[in-house]
């Protein structure tokens, strides 16, 4: 176990949100959720031997931001990091300390989570690391650990459910492969610096909402529906089942207590630019995770003319082309 291993994950979206959870430190989520893995926006992770080797006290984590050297990562990251190589060992029983060193392909500031994709590849990497070759369902556990749920999802490619009915442990499952629809995902980045409020604040103030019950009774019917589009690639039920969804998370979010407001102007205007996409003939659909920023998910086909009328707009700081991806895998170029 001394060569140091490398693995890619991507980031999702959700089409159906995770939003409220029964525990939240553990991650198991009130509601089931169906996500599409993304391709692009992704993060990179090497796991190696700590350079103290045996005299190493605890583990080290290195961070690169874009082009920028790899240094060490803020107290804040390194410790959630920790946390979770923790959760990996108890779970997997390897006591050694490492080294992990991670970049993503996108700004971390760019307002997209990237805890899934993070949480996803070191997961995924400290598998690698020990040996073994652990399964999609057993990564999806482990991943959780992290207490993101979202990166139980990013282990596996294409179009994902979570957590499987009556399986132990709330993994993921695979509903479609990447190549059953070729959804692409515009990303509207109208807010740049990080959001005010974590999603786990949100996930703890969700059962305050006086909705929240009502969404809960609501989501059986949705998930099916959306489900069904999905298995059968019916995309004006899917589109009209994917905007309820994402106003129906900010709704719980806004009559929470204290209320949470993700939106800004700039989500209300790409919102706005969506629908009258539909009216020109573009097939488009928004939904928006806990942020500002706005995901619009089309037609491959559809994806240059909705970049380009998202970037036309004034309140529009950077459009991301993404699109549905394969999962994580393995690659030989380490984080340097
Ligand atoms: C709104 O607890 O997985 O994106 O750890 O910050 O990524 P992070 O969040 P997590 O909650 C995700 C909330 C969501 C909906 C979803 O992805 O299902």
């Amino acid at each position: 176990m001394s060569q140091a291993v490398t693995v890619v994950s991507a980031a999702n979206i959700a089409f159906i949100k995770y939003w409220g959870a029964v525990d939240l430190d553990a991650a198991v989520p009130c509601n089931p959720s169906i996500s599409m893995t993304l391709d692009a926006c992704r993060t990179r992770c090497t796991l190696g031997p700590h350079p103290d080797g045996s005299a190493a006290t605890e583990d080290l984590v290195l961070y690169r931001e874009g082009e920028t050297d790899l240094a060490p990562a803020t107290e804040a990251f390194a410790g959630r990091v920790r946390q979770h190589l923790g959760r990996l060992r108890a779970r997997c029983g390897e006591r050694d300390f490492v080294r992990v060193a991670t970049t993503n392909s996108f700004p971390a500031a760019a307002g997209i989570a990237s805890s899934a994709s993070g949480f996803s590849a070191l997961a995924c990497a400290y598998d690698a690391w020990l040996g073994r070759d652990s399964g999609a369902t057993e990564l999806s556990i482990c991943a959780r650990l992290s207490g993101s749920g979202s990166a139980s999802r990013s282990v596996m490619g294409g179009y994902v459910g979570w957590p499987a009915p009556d399986a132990p442990e709330h993994p993921a499952y695979p509903l479609h492969d990447a190549a059953h629809w070729d959804l692409a995902d515009v990303v509207a980045l109208v807010q740049t610096e990080p959001k005010r409020v974590s999603s786990l604040d949100g996930h703890r103030l969700a059962a305050t909402s006086p909705y929240f019950e009502k969404r809960l009774a609501e989501l059986p019917r949705r998930t099916e529906q959306l489900a069904g589009a999905l298995a059968e690639r019916d995309w004006t039920t899917f589109a009209e089942e994917l905007e309820r969804e994402a106003i129906d998370l900010h709704l719980i979010a806004i009559s929470s207590t204290p209320p949470v407001f993700y939106w800004k102007p700039e989500t209300l205007a790409v919102l706005e630019r969506v629908r009258r996409l539909r009216d020109e003939g573009v097939a488009a659909a928004s939904t928006m995770d806990a942020g500002a920023n706005v995901h619009v998910i089309c037609p491959r086909a559809d994806a240059e003319a909705v970049a380009a009328a998202l970037r036309a707009l004034p309140g529009v700081a950077r459009v991301i082309e993404d699109g549905v991806g394969g999962g994580p895998r393995r690659v030989d170029e380490p984080v340097g």
